[in-house]
């Protein structure tokens, strides 16, 4: 049976391609969501993209996650470095989660070296652009043989 990946955008990341290119890059989010979705085709796993800038709202999502999917990719923006309840639902769920970012959080400022995300997450993907979503779904697929 096809596998389901969660696939969840944090806050601002509705405005890849405009929001500072030289740190993101040109790439939209929907340009993303259209690689991950091909190549998650050819490896015979679904994609479910989403994006929100609300906290609530993301918490949810990964509330759902356990009856609805078998993995999450997440970047979760700024709220990487603030947000106990993503933190906390991630580990409610228990669905092995990916942690992506499309810049170096750790070449950047010293707040965003600390990542809530990371205690929940099998391992985090950081620094290689628009890149690293597509490196999460190899791992998911390897994750979920
Ligand atoms: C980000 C890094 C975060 O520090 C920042 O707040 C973002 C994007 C990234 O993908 O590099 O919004 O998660």
């Amino acid at each position: 049976m096809t596998k389901s990946i969660l696939v969840i955008n944090g806050p601002n990341l509705n405005l890849l391609g405009t929001r500072e290119p030289e740190i993101y890059g040109a790439e939209t989010l929907d340009d993303i969501k259209d690689k991950m979705t091909e190549k998650a085709e050819g490896l015979d796993l679904s994609i479910d993209f989403r994006q929100s800038n609300v906290e609530g709202e993301i918490v949810n999502w990964i509330q759902e996650a356990r009856e609805n999917h078998d993995a999450i990719i997440i970047n979760a923006g700024a709220l990487t470095h603030t947000s106990v309840a993503i933190m906390d639902a991630l580990l409610a769920v228990d669905t092995p989660t990916i942690e992506v970012h499309l810049s170096n959080i750790f070449k950047r400022e010293e707040f965003r070296h600390h990542s809530y995300i990371s205690g929940a997450a099998i391992g985090m993907i950081t620094g290689f652009g628009a890149i690293g979503y597509l490196m999460a779904i190899d791992a998911a697929k390897n994750m979920l043989k």
